[in-house]
């Protein structure tokens, strides 16, 4: 097994990360992870590094930040406020390496070369490494590996060591670090680990094999320990030694379920297969999520490679097969945000599902449905009925927006998202009647899609209240532009709150018509009588928009434009090193028009349709220009509503902004994970911006304009079990479409309806 399976040369689908800058490193291990939704693995160096424990760092920085996720696996740590975060589990891939007795060590002797290769074609990760050792041995390392896209639970390691000396004294050691793991060992056998939480009832077991080989010849380890294997040799210049670790892991989430018999048969079974066979099913897997999501830009290689970034990281973090989990702020690539779930996953993660892996999609969904308990328990809370989801959420469903956080300044800052910013109740509706619009799926519909829509809905319109003006208003909330809090009426809040209750009136009414025996028992279930929806339909009557119908601006929230305004391009704001908020101050902040992300554009994004072209281009350059970008989430939906409206050149420039957020240079902001949000929010720019496809009518439509240098966009989309594969050229006049499975359909280019065929 000396070299499996060389790295590809094709630039357009590697990423390269030669030498080692320890500033640049802790981006480059999330950048560079692999994951499969279930494990996600940073691209830390599996040898030459010293150990890793959890600390108070003081003014010193890790040199690498090792961390292997498994998804769902949450516990309440020693923190304050205590709120649930992702355990990190043992480092599976450590090996260390001595020679003559010396630790093998990157900052120890001259470094000749180290490089890291991402293939993402293939979802695999090299790194090749030639160190001279301070007793001038060179030595180089190789390793390859992966976390199957076929068999979640399977991770693989080959790694090669080659000497230019002979006569040296090797010692391998393969292990599993397990220091900083906050959780109990309950068995750490040779090839096994169980481990318990302390809080939670998550169980973890994690079975690996460790097999070296020399000249061909499998070598028995000199000591074995609990999850260490060991070997000794006397080196041959030239030779090359080579080791095969196998991991297989399982989660169970309840204290009387054992996760080792799961790991140990799937271990059992990659062992009688092999890695090789194990790498083929992987890179097979990979082609297959290849062929349903590649999206291809002619015209723009650096976007073209942004993207595929973003489509890269998209794929490994979904899991189809765990309706459970749900994807982090940060995908299963950093500890930033805990592992916490938030509207980014409804509103910038499921477009990119919906349209490329229905699957996925679903099991997202469902993960919503699973903490429908907590939803309603947080409404109750707060003296509502109905579902209002968790702005971040865990496994449980429970709350988990910490109360107070460290500011920039040290000092703790109080954290009012996860009481105020509801907004996550009509994005969760949204997201599930997206997926019902484009898939058709009405089993979901029925078993979880329509109890979603019924209780958000229910929630608005329990929380909307009548007032002397006798219309409704929603007070004290924050919206997507989370610098302005506790105001009353943000538009984007009232004007989705109306639509999910004019869409859970549209389902009763279909499930009347079509699904009467699940309309009389859901609607039994629920306590939902006539006099509640009469309630509804006079809540999206009378809420309060915060739309001008002269002037057809919309104010953000009631009082918006009375603070004072703001010219971001004056030079101490543009030249700015910090976000607006810390650049003014929380207070002034809040007086100012300074918005911090999208918001109204937003809206626009997700609602088009309940808006004008006029009202839309109006609203799109009013708040563009007040926008500080203070989140990562912000520059691609100003890229989306910006193509959409005729702002081809800033759409662009926002387009390509979102693409270098994980990818430029200097992307220190990674460090604590890629911003898979924006990633999400990118296809979405290209996809919905300006390819112009729109999933959610009664038939798949777009209306393409692409910018002046792009040849072509080539892309892929599901729609109701079938699959469409669409090139655009001609600056988006023309459309070349073909149906690659399902039944005939039709397509509409530019408001003119054709057939497909099958091809
Ligand atoms: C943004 C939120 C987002 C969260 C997690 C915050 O900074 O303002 O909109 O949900 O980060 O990405």
């Amino acid at each position: 097994m000396r070299d499996p399976l060389p790295p590809t040369n094709d630039p357009d689908w590697v990423l390269d990360a030669p030498g080692f800058d320890v500033f640049r490193e802790h981006g480059i291990e999330s950048r560079f992870a692999i994951g499969n939704g279930f494990l996600g693995v940073r691209a830390s160096r599996t040898v030459g590094r010293g150990p890793t424990w959890t600390t108070w760092q003081h003014s010193l920085i890790w040199a690498s930040w090792p961390r292997t996720y498994v998804a769902g696996l949450f516990d309440t740590p020693n923190t304050e406020p205590p709120v649930p975060a992702l355990v990190p589990v043992a480092d599976w891939l450590r090996v260390v390496i001595q020679l003559d007795g010396q630790t093998l060590l990157l900052r120890r002797g001259e470094t000749q070369s180290h490089e890291r290769k991402l293939d993402m074609k293939r979802g695999l990760l090299w790194v090749n490494w030639k160190q001279r050792t301070p007793a001038g041995i060179v030595v180089q390392v190789r390793t390859l590996r992966l976390v199957s896209q076929a068999e979640r639970a399977l991770g693989l390691l080959f790694l090669s060591l080659e000497l230019d000396h002979d006569g040296v004294e090797v010692m391998l050691e393969a292990s599993f670090e397990s220091a900083g793991v906050g959780m109990r060992a309950m068995r750490v056998e040779e090839e096994l680990g169980v481990w318990h939480t302390s809080e939670s009832g998550k169980g973890l077991a994690m079975a690996g094999s460790a097999v070296l080989t020399l000249e061909d010849y499998v070598r028995t380890p000199s000591a074995v320990g609990p999850l260490r294997r060991e070997w000794r040799w006397r080196s041959v210049a030239g030779q090359a030694a080579s080791l095969e670790r196998l991991l297989a892991a399982a989660r169970t989430d309840t204290p009387e379920e054992d996760p080792a018999p799961l790991a140990t048969a799937m271990l059992r079974r990659a062992k009688a297969v092999g890695g090789g066979a194990v790498l083929a099913a992987h890179t097979a897997a990979w082609a297959t999520r290849w062929q349903l999501s590649d999206v291809a830009i002619e015209g723009d290689k650096e976007l073209d490679r942004g993207l595929r970034f973003a489509i890269y990281h998209l794929n490994s973090a979904a899991n189809p097969e765990d309706p459970r989990v749900s994807i982090g702020a940060r995908g299963l690539t950093g500890d930033a945000y805990l592992g916490h779930v938030f509207w980014d996953t409804d509103i910038y993660l499921l477009p990119f599902y919906i349209a490329t892996w229905p699957e996925a999609a679903r099991s997202l969904l469902m993960y919503r449905y699973h903490t429908l308990a907590g939803a309603r328990a947080k409404a109750r809370r707060g003296g509502w009925r109905g579902a209002l989801f968790a702005w971040e959420s865990a496994d449980t469903g429970e709350e988990t927006t910490p109360d107070q956080v460290i500011g920039p300044f040290g000092l703790p800052v109080d954290v009012l998202s996860g009481k105020q910013e509801q907004h996550i109740a009509s994005d969760v509706a949204y997201a599930v009647w997206q997926y019902w619009r484009a898939t058709g799926d009405v089993a979901f519909l029925l078993e979880a899609g329509a109890e979603i829509l019924l209780e958000t809905a229910r929630f608005w319109a329990s929380r909307a209240k009548l007032e002397a003006d006798g219309r409704r208003h929603i007070r004290g909330v924050i919206g997507p532009d989370e610098y302005h809090e506790g105001v009353d009426d943000n538009a984007y809040t009232n004007i989705l709150a109306r639509w999910n209750i004019a869409r859970a009136l549209e389902l009763v009414g279909m499930l009347r018509l079509r699904w009467p025996t699940r309309w009389h028992e859901l609607g039994a279930q629920l306590g939902l009588d006539a006099p509640e929806l009469a309630l509804w339909a006079e809540v999206v009557a009378t809420l309060v928009t915060g739309q001008d119908s002269a002037t057809g601006l919309i104010e953000q929230f009631a009082g918006f434009h009375q603070l004072a305004p703001i010219d971001l391009s004056q030079p101490e704001y543009a030249s700015r090193k910090m976000p607006m908020d810390v650049v003014l101050g929380h207070d002034a902040t809040q007086r100012t028009q300074v918005v911090k992300q999208a918001d109204v554009v937003a809206l626009l994004a997700l609602v088009p349709e309940e808006f004008d072209a006029t009202t839309r281009q109006l609203n799109y350059s009013h708040y563009e220009r007040l926008c500080s970008h203070g989140s990562s989430l912000s520059r691609s939906m100003h890229a989306l509503v910006g193509a959409r409206v005729g702002a081809a050149e800033l759409a662009l420039r926002y387009l390509k902004e979102t693409a270098a957020l994980d990818l430029s240079p200097n992307a220190a902001d990674s460090a604590g994970g890629v911003h898979i949000a924006a990633l999400g929010g990118l296809w979405q720019a290209v996809v919905f911006g300006f390819c112009g496809l729109s999933l959610g009518g009664d038939k798949l439509a777009l209306a393409p304009a692409l910018p002046a240098d792009w040849q072509s966009a080539t892309l892929r989309v599901c729609w109701h079990g079938r699959r469409v594969k669409l090139r655009i050229t001609g600056g988006g006049r023309d459309v070349e479409a073909t149906l690659e499975a399902g039944e005939a359909m039709s397509l509409v280019v530019h408001g003119v309806e054709r057939m497909l065929q099958p091809a």
